[in-house]
């Protein structure tokens, strides 16, 4: 897995296949596996920019709550050291999040998005207060703490023995430290409705039909301030709908590059 520096931290990513750039920005608290169906299904038609977010997977932990500006500007660091000038930029769920604040940063640089189990809106006050929870629970206790319950939410049940494996795995490949982080950063992100509505690109957005953590209204919200989107449920996926039904979630997403 190639590396290269950003901010004084070693990033890892993927750079796969080649064709219209796609950057994949992956979700709470997983890794850039979460994006190897696409990876491998798709790498003869699109090239795969995918990243280990700062804290996850084998790139370095940062200082202090990522918020996702900060997951944005590593991201486009990554952009900028691949020599690539525009994107379709794309997200399941926090990757969700970090694609609306680059969309901010550098609106230019957005071919079209991708926006997989997400949502626009800023936490309330008791999920503020939650963020903090998970964040002292995997800083005292580690990632155990935390995988079980995540598991239980992030997959439609009863799910697949061999998926449910290997998200637990991709949880626990993960630091402590790192999660903690970005717990924090997502409990201080604003809402983003602005950023969707002034974005004039194409967008797909794409539901699990059994997502819990962002269920379909969200999708919904997100639909009404996009100027030229697509919305596509996926059935029977839960939260990691890209994870869980691969085939269904790859025809949407490839349906809609071929578009652009
Ligand atoms: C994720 O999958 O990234 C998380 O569910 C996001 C969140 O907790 O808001």
């Amino acid at each position: 897995m190639p590396v290269f520096m950003h901010a004084g931290l070693k990033l890892n990513y993927w750079d796969e296949g080649q064709g219209l750039p796609v950057l994949l920005l992956h979700g709470f608290p997983l890794t850039s596996e979460l994006f190897r169906p696409q990876r491998e299904a798709l790498s003869s038609k699109y090239r795969f920019i995918v990243p280990d977010l700062r804290g996850f997977g084998r790139s370095d932990v940062g200082q202090g709550p990522a918020e996702m500006s900060t997951f944005a500007d590593d991201a486009l660091a990554l952009l900028d050291h691949l020599e690539v000038e525009t994107a379709v930029v794309g997200g399941v769920s926090m990757g969700g999040y970090v694609s609306m604040a680059l969309t901010q940063l550098e609106p230019s640089r957005v071919r079209a998005l991708v926006l997989a189990d997400t949502r626009m809106t800023a936490d309330d006050e008791p999920g503020k207060a939650r963020r903090e929870e998970v964040a002292k629970a995997v800083e005292s206790r580690g990632m155990n703490a935390v995988v079980e319950d995540q598991l239980q939410k992030l997959l439609a049940q009863p799910p697949s023995p061999q998926v449910e494996e290997r998200v637990r795995h991709m949880m626990l490949e993960n630091q402590p430290l790192g999660t903690a982080n970005a717990s924090r950063g997502m409990g201080l992100r604003p809402d983003s409705s602005v950023i969707l509505a002034r974005f004039a690109n194409p967008a797909l957005v794409v539901v699990g039909e059994r997502d819990v953590i962002t269920p379909l209204p969200r999708a919904e919200e997100m639909m009404k301030l996009l100027s030229s989107a697509r919305l596509e449920v996926i059935p029977g996926a839960g939260h990691l709908a890209n994870y869980e039904k691969p085939a269904e979630f790859n025809r949407v997403l490839d349906a809609f590059l071929s578009s652009l």
